[in-house]
């Protein structure tokens, strides 16, 4: 299938929030223990307890913000079962992944180590479904107060003198399931009773995010928002990309059939309509758009990998998830005037992670590459582009196979991501570029593609889905002609000056 694209370089139609490169770490299977914290004492290389190997590669992919520490684990959290000398810390059952021992060595001070190492921003999932109010205030004051109150004496005797800046703070995780049960309306009321809690302690400024709907779960989103909008900076939505049933069986993240990879792609491309839908209900509420849509859990949800704990959540990841990715990713450059954060789920050894780890040895997963290959979009325009369909088959297709974006940090400069889902063929592409001084154009380009729909990297074989340089193209005077291979994700860097 040819496509013919054009892109407006003159015209720029708002601002990617950086934040929709977000991410999330929940205390589930071996994300936070053995992913990212291995304690002091470990063989394994680390900072102050956090594995330096995993720290390193994150680095490289300028994190905006990290979401933590749940997901469900969020509305069993009680933080102060987290803070002070870690022997003494209360261990306990994590009841929601596998049942495990939670030992609280990764708490409060741990998380915001974290990101502070990454140069990333916290983001705080408070506990709405079996905490109190009085807990969620406190934790607030612990974190960012600085002058003489309880809380902020309690901090000081845990070693940290000045508080935190902390701007973004979730009132609640999935209230509708593991969160509570609860209805829209009841908890739209303790949204407004909790997030009243949330104080604005000194120069810092809480960015308050109401709990928002499963996937098309309408009512809820015209619940919260009829009920609570005035009082909200921002409502959730949780989507994940699942070819199979989420009870009977997902589907195989490496060797499954042939038609789950159509399945998947149009499953990612469901992010559109739910974004859409979700974004005209907010619309009624809030015309002047000042309340952020945030996709704070996405991605795929695959079955584990045979022989790990059910509760673990563990997959293995592969071109097909970066295809979901790259497309994914486009689609929130698209809804920038709504969408203003995103958080993959999750950041390591947990579903669609970035990085997978086995004891001393890490991996970097397709998706890694692709949230690496894509950083040059974080806060950069959003260029008006357009994609004409050729061919005669466009209308029968189940999904588009074809996503493309462009973006701009500079005049002059562009850069373009273009993903390619068909498995069988590749794509040319034929990309009218205007606006820009088409006698110096240049282009640049990076590809991540593969051979096999569940190629991926393993311990032993670590670089068999890697980018690498994209030179299958030609310039004819604003007419870049591309040929994208198939199942994959190419960015291109086009300059003319
Ligand atoms: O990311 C895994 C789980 O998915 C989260 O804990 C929960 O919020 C969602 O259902």
């Amino acid at each position: 299938m040819n496509q013919h694209v054009i892109v407006n370089a003159d015209i720029t139609r708002g601002t990617i929030n950086r934040n929709i490169y977000g991410h999330f770490a929940e205390h589930l299977g071996r994300c936070i223990y053995e992913g990212l914290w291995v304690g002091e004492d470990s063989p394994i290389p680390n900072t102050q307890g956090i594995r330096n190997d995993v720290l390193e590669a994150l680095r490289e992919l300028r994190i905006p913000v990290l979401r933590w520490p749940g997901g469900c684990f969020a509305d069993e959290y009680h933080w102060k079962d987290g803070i002070g000398p870690r022997e003494q810390r209360k261990r306990m059952v994590n009841t929601h992944w596998g049942g495990i021992v939670e030992s609280n060595h990764f708490g409060t001070h741990e998380f915001l180590l974290l990101c502070e190492l990454l140069g990333c921003e916290p983001y705080i999932a408070g506990n709405v479904g079996s905490g109190t109010v009085q807990e969620m205030s406190e934790w607030v004051e612990y974190l960012t107060f600085e002058g003489e109150s309880p809380m902020a004496e309690l901090r000081r005797q845990n070693g940290r003198d000045t508080p935190w800046t902390v701007k973004y703070f979730g009132i609640g995780n999935e209230n509708w399931g593991c969160g509570g049960h609860m209805r829209p309306e009841y908890y739209a009321d303790l949204f407004r009773q909790y997030r009243t809690y949330v104080r604005n302690y000194g120069s810092n400024r809480m960015y308050k995010i109401a709990c928002g709907p499963n996937i098309d779960d309408y009512l809820w989103m015209e619940t919260v928002m009829k009920n609570a909008h005035r009082f909200m900076d921002a409502i959730s939505i949780h989507y994940y990309t699942i070819p199979g049933d989420f009870w009977l069986g997902k589907g195989a993240a490496t060797g499954f059939p042939d038609e789950e990879w159509g399945i998947t792609i149009r499953k990612a491309w469901f992010m559109d309509e739910l974004i859409t839908k979700h974004g005209a209900i907010m619309d009624r509420y809030d015309p002047e758009r000042r309340i952020g849509m945030i996709v704070d859990e996405w991605g795929t949800w695959f079955d584990v990998e045979p022989g790990t704990n059910p509760g673990f959540l563990y997959q293995q990841n592969t071109i097909r998830d970066a295809l979901v990715a790259g497309i994914t990713l486009n689609i929130f450059h698209t809804h920038c005037d709504r969408v203003v954060m995103a958080n993959i789920a999750q950041l390591v050894n947990v579903l669609q992670a970035v990085i997978l780890t086995e004891g001393e040895r890490m991996i970097l997963t397709p998706t890694y590459h692709v949230f690496n290959m894509y950083k040059v979009h974080q806060d950069a325009r959003l260029v008006d582009t357009h994609t004409l369909p050729e061919g005669s088959d466009d209308e029968t297709k189940e999904h588009p196979t074809f996503s493309v974006s462009t973006s701009t940090k500079a005049p002059g400069r562009l850069n373009i991501s273009l993903c390619n889902a068909d498995p069988q063929a590749s794509t040319e592409v034929r990309l009218e570029v205007r606006g820009l001084n088409a006698s110096a154009l240049r282009v640049t380009g990076t590809v991540l593609s593969a051979d096999v729909k569940d190629a991926h990297n393993t311990f032993d074989a670590p670089d068999t889905v890697e980018p690498r340089v994209f030179d299958d193209f030609t310039i004819e005077g604003s007419m870049i002609r591309a040929t994208l291979p198939r199942m994959s994700v190419t960015v291109l860097e086009v300059s003319a000056n």
